[in-house]
Parts: C-alpha cells; sequence; structure tokens
C-alpha cells in the first residue's frame, strides 16, 4: 500500500490541480501507480497562497465525494504544506493548521527556497518539545540544505523528519536534484518520499518510477523503508528512524569554511 503525504489535487487553491478535470486526472494517474491514500496538503502562507484549515476541510471532502462520483477507489484527506513563518505557533494555537495523521502528530513544512530561517530552531523545537514531529518537504530544493547536508543532519538529529519529491529522485528536475536527492537518502537523512504532486505533465506522481529507483540505488529494503514509514506518519504512529550520518564530503566542508567570510 502506497500512501503519499504531499499533493497539491483540491482544483484551483493553489498552483497545483486547477480544475476538476485535471484533478481527477492526477488522482487516477496516482492509483495506477498504486498509490491508494494521499494527503492533500495546498500551500499554506508561502506569501502566495493561504488556505485556513476550515476551508481545507470542506474542500477535501468535497474532492472525496467528486472522486468517488469518477469511480475512483484513491482516497484523499485534509492537510496543509505550511510554509515555516513567525505567525505559525499563532496559527497553531489558533486551530488553523492541519497535521498529516488523525492524531496531529506530524506536520508538513517548508522552508523559503533560499534558506532556513534564523527562528526555524526556535519554533521547530517548541513543536518536538510538545511531541509533534515536523516533517520538513524536499530539502534538495533548499538552496542551504542542499549546500550543507550538515545543516539537515542538525535539523534530524534534534528529531525533525524529511520528505524528498520522487520527481526530484527520478531525475525530472535534472540532474543536481536527483544527486542531491540521491546523496541525502544515502546519508539517511530522508525519511519520506512523497509525490508534491502539481501537474500531469511538469509535476506528475512519480512515485513508482522512484520506488524502482530506490531498489536499484539500493534494495528492496529501502523500499520498505520508505514505504513503511510513510504508513507509520499516516497513522500517527512512531517511525523506525535510521541513524542520520554526518556528510564527509570535501565539497560541502570547502563551502561550509568558505561561507564564514
Ligand atoms: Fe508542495
Amino acid at each position: 500500500m502506497i500512501v503519499d503525504l504531499h499533493s497539491h489535487l483540491i482544483p484551483g487553491v493553489d498552483d497545483g490541480a486547477q480544475t476538476l478535470e485535471d484533478s481527477i486526472n492526477l488522482a487516477r494517474m496516482g492509483q495506477e501507480e498504486g498509490v491508494q491514500h494521499i494527503v492533500l496538503t495546498p500551500h499554506h502562507r508561502n506569501g502566495q497562497f493561504i488556505n485556513h484549515k476550515e476551508d481545507v476541510v470542506k474542500f477535501a471532502d468535497k474532492l472525496s465525494a467528486d472522486y468517488e462520483r469518477a469511480g475512483l477507489q484513491v482516497k484523499v484527506y485534509p492537510g496543509q504544506e505550511i510554509r515555516l513563518t513567525q505567525q505559525f505557533m499563532d496559527d497553531y494555537y489558533n486551530g488553523d493548521l492541519l497535521s498529516l495523521d488523525g492524531s496531529d502528530k506530524y506536520y508538513l513544512i517548508e522552508f523559503p527556497t533560499a534558506k532556513v530561517p534564523e527562528f526555524a530552531h526556535k519554533i521547530l523545537s517548541q513543536l518536538i518539545d510538545m511531541g509533534i514531529t515536523p516533517l520538513i518537504a524536499h530539502p534538495e530544493r533548499n538552496h542551504q540544505l542542499a549546500e550543507n547536508y550538515d545543516d539537515l543532519y542538525d535539523l534530524i538529529e534534534m528529531g525533525c523528519l524529511s520528505q524528498i519529491t520522487s520527481s526530484s529522485y527520478v531525475g525530472l528536475y535534472g540532474e543536481k536534484f536527483q544527486r542531491t536527492a540521491r546523496e541525502m537518502i544515502e546519508l539517511n537523512l530522508v525519511h519520506v518520499i512523497a509525490s508534491d504532486v502539481h501537474h500531469v505533465d511538469f509535476r506528475p506522481f512519480n512515485m513508482k518510477a522512484a520506488f524502482n529507483q530506490l531498489e536499484k540505488d539500493f534494495d528492496s529494503a529501502k523500499v520498505n523503508y520508505f514505504l513503511q514509514n510513510a504508513r507509520d506518519i499516516f497513522n500517527g504512529d512512531p517511525i523506525e528512524k535510521l541513524e542520520p550520518i554526518r556528510s564527509k564530503s570535501k565539497r560541502k566542508k570547502k563551502k561550509r569554511f568558505f561561507g564564514l567570510f
């Protein structure tokens, strides 16, 4: 059973599917790849889109009924991809944030593309102290984390998890993202593979392709690790975490050194 924890399938609420027809076509694509459960994670507070909890729940109910009418078996659930802003804890306490699981243990959190904000550690450690696990969306696309794997290592050590995007890992977005995703997996800095699906051609599911690639680059144990982690998170259960490894790459160290001046 494949659980996809990151998707943009609610029509017209962000830069994902724009019409119900797009959304149904995408969901069918996922279903054909073996995806059975999908968490709907529209962008929230990314500077462009705001999707309040109440609205997402309503849209998810409607989409669920629309999929059923269209004869799809795949099931969808409300969630959010939440940009980490200074407002995060206020939104949390105001009950405006959606988790990835029924028991509110895991939240999908996105950093700005360029870097990890200064205030990130404070908010993330506050969440971890409360028994909440932040799942960091696509670290391979964050410039700081892609340059310094040890910065991602530190976040994992403090108790965060991370999710890479299937299409990055299979090379759809270019060799650089693919290499970064693979190296992050090698260092046990990744816990989830999800689609972050937006569009049939440009940002498709690629879940099956990603698991095939994993089997090729690693082994079937690695495939099972990622499949099981997504199920555990979806169920609100703790995951079995592989021990993260600090990067020994000279390239990374050199960049880190020069970054001091
Ligand atoms: Fe996303």
